[in-house]
């Protein structure tokens, strides 16, 4: 039975209070922190650092799991791990080394993933599955939160789920399939039967006063997959 994870976005917290907005969704049940860096060069939209990453660590009690919308990449992978990023993930296109770049998130001792946009080709992945711990979908054009699920990706799910399945066929190791962008109550099920096991959803948790009932019916219509 696949083992599901909730990572909640704080790109949709009350900035002003991110340290119990962080605390709060741990507490309602996230299984990871979602924390979407953008640079507004990579991305038209421009949010934190590691400075930020660090000084929310404490009140993380699960994975912080740093997605990166930066370009370049390389020199801030170090800097978030040691922030306390335990995934780091970035886009294929924002660096010209993908295999370094993974390597260097790997000897910083973080779990490292690939992201590719609704328009990168599944293909990228398959020369450094190797590498990977996760990959992660976008299911919107990165650089905003409350953006509508684009529905062609639940097509690149089952492509990438049956890519990863005979990885794991072949060498037992398991990669997480996480699908980031307009992942709601309504669809986490749809989401999840294509493949996926790991669902980012920012204002679908944060743009409810009760966090915990949230992430309850997301796993409710999980159950039910
Ligand atoms: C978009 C970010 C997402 C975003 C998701 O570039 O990577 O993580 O916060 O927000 P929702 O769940 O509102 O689509
Ligand atoms: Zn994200």
């Amino acid at each position: 039975m696949t083992a599901y994870r909730i990572a909640p976005s704080i790109l949709s917290a009350d900035f002003a209070r991110l340290g119990e907005e962080v605390s709060n969704v741990v507490a309602a049940g996230a299984d990871l922190i979602h924390f979407d860096v953008m640079d507004n060069h990579y991305v038209p939209n421009l949010t934190f650092g590691p400075m930020v990453c660090a000084a929310l660590k404490p009140y993380a009690a699960v994975p912080v799991d740093v997605h990166l919308m930066v370009e370049p990449v390389d020199d801030l992978i170090q800097s978030f791990a040691n922030a306390g990023a335990d995934i780091i993930t970035f886009h294929p296109e924002a660096g010209r080394h993908v295999d370094r770049s993974l390597s260097l998130i790997k000897d910083a001792g973080c779990q490292a993933g690939l992201v590719l946009n609704p328009a990168t080709p599944a293909n990228v992945l398959e020369n450094v599955l190797h590498r990977l711990d996760m990959v992660l979908l976008m299911s919107v054009n990165p650089g905003f939160g409350g953006q509508s699920f684009i529905p062609h990706t639940l097509t690149k799910i089952r492509q990438v789920r049956a890519l990863l399945d005979a990885f794991e066929a072949q060498t037992g190791k398991r990669i997480a399939l996480e699908v980031d962008g307009g992942i709601k109550v309504e669809n986490i099920a749809e989401v999840a039967a294509a493949g996926a096991d790991t669902f980012v959803a920012g204002s679908a948790v944060f743009g409810q006063p009760d966090y915990k009932a949230v992430i309850d019916k997301m796993r409710a219509e999980l159950a039910r997959v």
